[in-house]
């Protein structure tokens, strides 16, 4: 009896795509803490906690200065500021992300100008940039998309002949390396998201700029917080972007294990490229050679994407397409009328892609049944 009940309950289980909830319990005790002692303090704006994060935070990524702020979209949209975008400026990035990539580099006043991915990595593809370089272009953002770096060394080389700045969006990829170098270690400047979901998580909204550039550093934390350092002081306008105490606190507690979690989410993505590999149709992420992919989202390729989603749903298996349209056709950019021929790649990718469940608290038995669910669709 007991048994049977395991094999009616076993194949029906669900998997969740990812879960924050079981990540709490494992650090339920310091979190917990961590929190008591921000509100004990009444340090809910700037403060210790804050100051604390951002030292760490810099040491972790190996930068030099690390500024705080509200999101990881303010992030890009400080950084753009603080590098004097002006109006009519063209900033080329990727026709691959989500839409803070780009939507910043018009708040912030220039033009954005849109790159098509590579076929294998859906990072901006760096054969295309350069023909996007007009005498208007002041910058490139290349996207570490899904936790995989973008081919830094040939961003950096366009950049260099032409002299134009570099922000690298590293919000998917926090600890991705290239050849053993940490990305956000080549552009001007680096921009990180802490939403909940991502590899390093807050418990509401957080983001962080690193640099190496001492003055930029520092006209991005005046931008972050009205326009100057100290209270009263407005140095130049700016805007409300900072990071809370509360925040904070808890991404202190989080950041000590985000090399384990990098290596138990690259552990699972090895487990599900091996048994992936023999079903047909299921085409599995690939790896530029020397690039270190830290694995945000798992992301494969399928000819009946929408249909293997509705199989795995009805299992309980939850998935996400990240994202369902590229850039360059989401109604927004509808004035750029953008074609398929434009962004073959990107174009190709918004009909095939589909993001498997991963999270580092994933069990082995909840993989397995990812796995078995998507060996069982016909
Ligand atoms: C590639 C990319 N850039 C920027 C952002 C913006 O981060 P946030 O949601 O913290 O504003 C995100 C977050 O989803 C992202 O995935």
């Amino acid at each position: 009896m007991a048994d049977e009940t395991i094999v009616d309950i076993e194949p029906h289980a669900g998997v969740p795509f990812a879960d924050l909830y079981a990540q709490y319990v494992e650090i339920k005790t310091e979190i917990d803490a961590a929190i008591a002692a921000v509100i004990r303090t009444s340090a809910f704006i700037r403060g210790p906690f804050v100051e604390r994060f951002e030292e760490e935070f810099a040491a972790a990524t190996g930068a030099p200065h690390c500024v705080s702020c509200a999101n990881g979209t303010d992030a890009l949209y400080l950084a753009m500021r603080a590098l004097g975008v002006q109006s009519g400026d063209e900033v080329i990035t990727t026709a691959h992300s989500w839409i803070s990539t780009s939507e910043t580099i018009t708040q912030a006043g220039g033009r954005v100008v849109f790159c098509d991915t590579d076929a294998a990595t859906y990072t901006i593809d760096t054969r295309h940039i350069e023909a996007k370089v007009t005498p208007r272009t002041v910058g490139i953002i290349p996207v570490h998309l899904y936790g995989q770096p973008a081919d830094m060394d040939a961003v950096m080389a366009i950049a260099r002949r032409h002299g134009l700045w570099v922000i690298e969006d590293c919000a998917q990829a926090h600890l991705a390396s290239i050849g053993g170098r940490q990305v956000g270690s080549f552009g001007n400047v680096a921009t990180y998201s802490f939403y909940p979901g991502k590899n390093l998580g807050a418990m509401g909204d957080a983001g962080a700029i690193t640099t190496a550039d001492a003055t930029l550093a520092r006209r991005m934390a005046m931008l972050a917080r009205h326009g100057g350092l100290k209270k009263g002081d407005h140095v130049i306008e700016g805007v409300n972007s900072r990071l809370d105490g509360l925040q904070a606190a808890v991404l202190s507690v989080k950041l000590k294990r985000l090399r384990d979690w990098t290596r138990r989410r690259q552990g699972l993505a090895r487990s599900y490229d091996e048994s992936l590999a023999g079903i047909a149709e299921v085409a599995s992420p690939r790896v530029a050679s020397g690039r270190e992919h830290v694995y945000h989202l798992y992301v494969i390729q399928h000819s009946r994407r929408d249909q293997l989603a509705s199989h795995l749903a009805r299992r309980g298996i939850q998935t996400a397409v990240n994202y369902p349209s590229a850039l360059p056709f989401v109604p927004a950019y509808a004035h750029l009328a953008a074609t398929p021929e434009q962004f073959p790649n990107a174009f190709r990718h918004q009909t095939r892609i589909l993001s498997l469940p991963m999270f580092a608290e994933m069990t082995t038995t909840q993989q397995q049944r990812v796995v078995s669910a998507i060996a069982d669709f016909r």
